[in-house]
């Protein structure tokens, strides 16, 4: 396990393109493999997840074609083996498919395989994945006839019977995407119309791309109001196939919020981050940012690939705390570590309720980014559902374990760049699970 200091040193400028998104990459692969003839994706991510995916639908036949980019990023050819190509190639005996560290895959392949009428498949993956709960994604597939089960009824490897699967009308409990999309890849291979109900609304990548494939994906109350209680109904019919075309990956605004934050706090910086996917249900950290006062501006371009994106303009400037709750969790999800950090910074308290599903991510995020922060000197207290953080304008810095989680890796390099004394990152090399030129691109940003 690496261990690397981030020292003060200087403010950050230049321009940044980030790595491309990985849940539209995980998607984008699983999708093509789900197609028939040969999927083009292009500035797909290359890192350790989304290999993940690209290893598993190998596993199950598809054919992958990888060609690596000057700038990191790899143009795919996924050829399909179409929506029921698993189960026809998988007709007796049991599959074991690694995923790794990666929860997409883990949550949203099920939905693939459970609806095949034949084949067995175990998926399992590493010591952290095995804390994640499956029974989220194991439940509603039950509930359509599927052949699920896992570990204590909960927990990884999860072991995947293919049956005829029913549709269902499913709420779900939480407001996951990754449960949604597996619901709805299961409802192409149902009988009847399956129909997702979501408690607010979350990444709807799925269907966009669904819907792209030729799928028939309604969606209604298709407004997005941050801070809204109204959730979404989204419904799928059954497919005989599906044609997701060529995919344009773009930027993972949840990777660039890392540069992005490093600049609002670093005195003297100011960066440009291009080609970033501005999903609206991506951008709930714009949001909290612009309530902070932060100095973070965005440049929309026309939508390309199906999903809108642009440039965002960050500069280093006083901030002010805010509170995140409701609607607006899912769409900060993973980058409520963040908020927490530049709440040490803020004037007054920041504060994140109704985050309880950042204790099933890659670590504990509530456990780990208030043990994290509280190490290097944040005043920051742990509530079941989130945290509150007292701003003091600046951090001590120390030293910092990632756990494993690229997120925490991410989140203690850029408290090293805004702290006073720096800090020792312990597992950094979890980032190439996201970012794998993450420390490359900060060099960048100071050398500028
Ligand atoms: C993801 C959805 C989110 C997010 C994860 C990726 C996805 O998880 O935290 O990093 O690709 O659908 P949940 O949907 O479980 O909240």
């Amino acid at each position: 396990m690496g261990s690397r200091r981030f020292e003060p040193g200087g403010p950050l400028r230049g321009t940044l393109r980030p790595p491309p998104d990985k849940s539209i990459t995980h998607r984008a692969v699983l999708l093509g493999a789900m197609g028939e003839g040969g999927t083009p994706v292009s500035a797909a991510l290359s890192s350790d997840d989304t290999d993940a995916t690209l290893r598993a639908v190998a596993a199950l036949g598809a054919g992958v074609e990888a060609e690596s980019r000057s700038d990191g990023a790899l143009d795919l050819r996924i050829g399909g083996i179409g929506l029921r190509g698993p189960g026809a190639r998988q007709r007796s005996g049991e599959a074991e498919i690694d995923v790794g560290n990666a929860g997409t895959l883990l949550r949203l392949l099920p939905g693939w395989l459970a609806g095949q009428g034949t084949g067995a498949w175990v998926l399992d993956g590493d010591e952290s994945i095995r804390r994640r709960p499956v029974d989220r994604v194991a439940e509603p597939l039950s509930r359509m006839g599927g052949r699920v089960s896992c570990r204590d009824g909960r927990l990884p490897p999860l072991r995947i019977e293919g049956t005829e699967l029913h549709a269902i009308e499913y709420r779900l409990p939480v407001a996951s995407a990754q449960v949604k999309s597996c619901v709805l890849v299961a409802g192409l291979l149902a009988a009847g119309e399956t129909t997702v109900v979501e408690p607010a609304p979350t990444r709807d990548h799925t269907e966009r791309m669904l819907a792209a494939a030729g799928a028939r994906v309604e969606v209604e109350e298709t407004t997005v109001a941050v801070r809204s209680a109204a959730g979404r109904r989204i419904v799928v019919r059954p497919a005989a196939r599906i044609d997701p075309g060529r995919i344009e990956v773009p930027g993972d605004l949840s990777s660039a919020a890392f540069p992005i934050v490093a600049a609002l706090l670093v005195p003297g910086s100011g960066i440009r981050v291009e080609g970033v996917g501005l999903n609206p249900t991506r951008i709930g950290l714009l949001g909290v940012l612009h309530r902070m006062g932060a100095g973070a501006e965005v440049e929309e371009e026309a939508a390309s690939g199906g999903e809108p994106r642009g440039t965002v303009l960050a500069r280093h400037g006083p901030l002010r705390g805010t509170r995140v709750g409701g609607a607006e969790v899912p769409l900060a999800i993973d980058e409520l570590p963040l908020v927490a950090l530049l709440g040490c910074f803020a004037d007054g308290e920041t504060v994140v309720e109704g985050g309880e599903e950042l204790r099933h991510k890659e670590s504990d995020r509530i456990a780990a980014v208030v043990g994290g922060l509280r190490g290097l000197g944040a005043e920051i207290e742990e509530r079941p559902d989130g945290f509150a953080v007292q701003g003091r304008g600046e951090l001590r810095g120390g030293a910092l374990d990632s756990r494993g989680d690229h997120r925490l890796a991410m989140l203690g390099a850029v408290a090293g760049l805004a702290s006073r004394e720096g800090v020792e990152v312990a597992g950094i090399d979890a980032a190439a699970v996201s970012y794998p030129s993450f420390e490359s691109d900060l060099a960048s940003l100071h050398a500028a």
